[in-house]
């Protein structure tokens, strides 16, 4: 049976992928975006395979949670054990997911410094063991996948995209920018296009998502033209259009938006309760915004300190539209 990627693959070329994002794609908003403007593809926020199989477990729990209708939803996790990389792709298998992805690509402080993400493209030996861990863990049920970037200090696309070539990968996710780059410099588009080649000739069952700076869709079709990847993930592109993967839909004026920050909060209560209240004012900012008067609404919203107050200012603004 094919498994996801290959599905997508076959069924539209290039298919579109929200990117993981800490703090943003949890499952409250992932099941608020596949309601309004829906995407091929999902995958959770990282979470630490370490720390799944340690008494913490419960807090990483969270960042598993999901609902049916966020499907096909991908696992993303990290961390430095192999052994734990199987017990938690044992446990992914077993949670209904569509796919396991390794994060080897987050440029952070703290996970370098424990040797894990991005730190892997320095430590081939550790990320072959970690795949392999993986691999064995999801035990051909479903396929294994790796996000990362195109080098640690300079660009590196031959050497290391070329090894991870090598691993039995399903799939791998290249963010056109080095660890060093962060998110500062454009990304390299002409060094995905590279990794497409590489893949053609070394593993041509290995899909390519191409990653880094696409607001739209339109957009992505162009850069997959060029650039021969299967498929296209945006991230902060959501920020700046809630609706980037729905073509359709233009109008992001109070009418239509303040419908959904309502949604999304009421949900968000339910879910999370008030001890994540403030990450949900990322929200507000993508919400609430490019219309006249938003900013000193937005404003309003950004001083309140609960889901009540700031459901009571959506109920009141709503009662003058
Ligand atoms: C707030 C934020 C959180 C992120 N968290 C993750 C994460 O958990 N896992 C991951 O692989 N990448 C993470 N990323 C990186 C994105 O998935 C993506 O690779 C990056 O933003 C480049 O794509 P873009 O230019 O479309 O935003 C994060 C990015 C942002 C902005």
């Amino acid at each position: 049976m094919k498994n996801i990627w290959q599905k997508l693959k076959d069924n539209k070329q290039p298919f579109f992928v929200l990117a993981p994002m800490d703090d943003v794609t949890d499952t409250v908003f992932r099941r608020i975006v596949q309601k309004h403007a829906p995407v091929d593809l999902m995958m959770t926020e990282f979470a630490n395979a370490d720390g799944w199989c340690s008494p913490g477990k419960g807090a990483i729990g969270t960042r598993l949670l999901h609902k049916k209708s966020e499907k096909p939803l991908i696992a993303q996790i990290w961390g430095i054990t192999p052994a734990n990389y199987e017990q938690m792709a044992r446990d992914i298998v077993a949670m209904g997911f569509d796919g396991i992805d390794i994060n080897m690509g987050c440029p952070v402080k703290d996970m370098i410094k424990k040797g894990a993400c991005s730190a892997m493209i320095q430590n081939p030996k550790l990320a072959k063991e970690v795949i392999i861990a993986t691999q064995k863990g999801a035990n051909g049920k479903i396929p294994v996948s790796v996000k990362t970037r195109i080098g640690f200090n300079t660009i590196d696309t031959e050497a290391w995209i070329g090894f991870l070539l090598e691993q039995n990968l399903d799939a791998i996710i290249v963010h056109g920018r080095t660890k060093k780059e962060m998110s500062k410099v454009p990304a390299h588009w002409d060094e995905i296009a590279k990794a497409v080649k590489l893949r053609d000739k070394l593993s041509p069952d290995t899909i390519i998502v191409g990653n880094g700076d696409v607001m739209s869709v339109e957009q992505g079709r162009k850069l997959a033209k060029e650039s021969g990847v299967d498929g296209i993930m945006i991230g902060r592109g959501i920020f700046h259009n809630f609706f980037v993967f729905d073509e359709a839909k233009t109008n992001r004026d109070l009418q239509t938006m303040l419908p959904i920050l309502r949604e999304h909060t009421i949900l968000h209560k339910k879910t999370w309760a008030n001890e994540k209240f403030e990450p949900l004012k990322k929200f507000v900012k993508m919400y609430i915004n490019g219309f006249a008067g938003a900013s000193e609404l937005r404003a309003t919203m950004m001083q309140t300190k609960s889901h009540d107050e700031l459901l009571a200012i959506i109920d009141k603004t709503s009662l003058s539209i």
